[in-house]
């Protein structure tokens, strides 16, 4: 059964506590940070993620799609995060390479983050240390984009890829996710859905987490 993880970029940030609660239902709680350099929008940053991380137990998958990332890496670890991801795109792959190490070395879970521009094969280096890989779906930067159908083949080469190499990774699939196409992505090969506004938009969060799962 996929794993899903509601994205509190749809939530109220003035009432993020109550808005995590509403969605405890769910398997991870996904957090977007962004820079206003990699993406033009700016979300939140490492104190925000380190006040979450006070108020709730809930597997913290933190999605940095901010430049050069490895410089950021042991704040966002000591800030309470349990998963990290780095954009491929956001720097040369040595400083990638440096980023997952940083990851490892403080025990949390080490993914890497593919635009829609991005290949699959992109992730070989990798590959065998990556506890995740995140597809978008949409391009990055907003919540409430649509869902970009030729993505699916991406997802599905990705899926193969680690299938053959390291088939215990999770794939997660980020953007426009929601119960119109929940089962043809994790048909095509996700194991985890994240979903902004399928989630904070519905009058019954809960419910809506059951149904994606379910859909999945
Ligand atoms: C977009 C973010 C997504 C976004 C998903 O850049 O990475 O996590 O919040 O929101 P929805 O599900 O509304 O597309
Ligand atoms: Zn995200």
């Amino acid at each position: 059964m996929v794993k899903i993880a509601p994205s509190i970029l749809s939530a109220d940030f003035c009432n993020l506590e109550a808005d995590i609660r509403r969605v405890s239902a769910a398997d991870w709680l996904h957090v977007d940070v962004m820079d206003g350099m990699f993406v033009p929008n700016i979300t939140i940053g490492v104190p925000v993620v380190a006040s979450i991380r006070k108020h709730t137990e809930m597997f913290l998958d933190v999605h940095l799609m901010v430049d050069k990332p490895a410089r950021y890496i042991d704040r966002f670890c000591k800030a309470g995060a349990d998963l990290l991801s780095v954009h491929l795109e956001a720097d040369h792959p040595a400083r990638i390479a440096d980023a997952l190490r940083a990851m490892g070395a403080n025990g949390v879970k080490r993914a890497v983050a593919l635009r829609p521009i991005t290949s699959a094969r992109a992730i070989l280096p990798y590959i065998e240390e990556l506890d995740m890989v995140l597809v978008m779906t949409v391009e990055p930067g907003f919540g409430g984009q649509k869902f970009m159908e030729s993505q699916l083949e991406t997802i599905r080469e990705v899926r193969a890829l680690i299938d053959r190499y390291n088939p215990s990774c999770e794939l997660e699939v980020d953007g426009g996710v929601g119960p119109a196409n929940a089962k043809t992505v994790a048909e095509a090969g996700a194991t985890v859905l994240v979903a902004g506004s399928a989630v904070y938009g519905a009058a019954d969060p809960a419910a809506a987490i059951a149904a994606l799962r379910n859909a999945g």
